[in-house]
């Protein structure tokens, strides 16, 4: 065999090995494997001031990090909440020179309402229950119940049981919210 005849043989040989490494690493990566948990915490509903309940106590006791809550409501395997929800002061994040800035911060739907001014609309608890589980609010709404492990039909077999956001990331994405007003 000639060299070049050769070294054409080990490229390809090298990119069947590489094709192969990663598809065996895809298929080894789990989905909800992002800190999604099995714990759901208990809370108490009482009635709301716009909604007909409220969750008035953070669901870890403590309450979150808005700096956190950003992360996880940009998140896309997380809270996502911008694939549904425009945000002005997120969109504002987004610099038109900076691609990785954009591909995180930029790009809402408009599926559901914006969200700017939204803890004005709402008291603290009433927006920890929508993110909990908006249809104790709005029963018909397409948007998910982000601490609810239970009660769904058809979930990926990795993620059966699993709550999307733990009760700390949900009071980190309250303690965002709060932060629109
Ligand atoms: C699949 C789309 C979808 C996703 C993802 C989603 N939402 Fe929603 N959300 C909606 C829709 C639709 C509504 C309006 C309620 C209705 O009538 O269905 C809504 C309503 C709301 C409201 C009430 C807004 C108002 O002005 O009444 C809040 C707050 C909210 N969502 C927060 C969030 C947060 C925080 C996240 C991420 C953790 C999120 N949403 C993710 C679709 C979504």
């Amino acid at each position: 065999m000639t060299l070049a005849g050769k070294i054409l043989k080990l490229g390809v040989a090298l990119a069947l090995a590489l094709t192969a490494g990663s598809s065996a690493a895809l298929a080894k990566k789990k989905k909800c494997k992002d800190g999604e948990t099995t714990e759901v915490a208990s809370y108490k509903l009482v009635k709301g001031e716009h909604l007909d309940y409220q969750i008035p106590k953070p669901l870890n006791g403590k309450g979150g990090d808005p700096k956190r809550g950003l992360k996880w409501m940009t998140h896309r395997r997380q809270g996502n909440c911008i694939a549904c929800h425009e945000v002005k002061k997120i969109l504002a994040l987004a610099k038109p020179n900076d691609l990785n800035s954009l591909k995180k911060y930029g790009f809402h739907g408009k599926i559901g309402p914006s969200l700017d001014g939204v803890a004005s609309r709402y008291t603290e608890g009433e927006l920890r229950l929508l993110v909990v589980d908006p249809k104790k609010a709005f029963p018909d709404t397409i948007m998910p119940a982000f601490h609810k492990a239970q009660g769904f039909t058809r979930v990926h077999k990795d993620c059966v049981g699993h709550v999307i956001l733990s009760a700390d990331r949900v009071e980190d994405v309250v303690a965002y919210l709060k932060t629109l007003k």
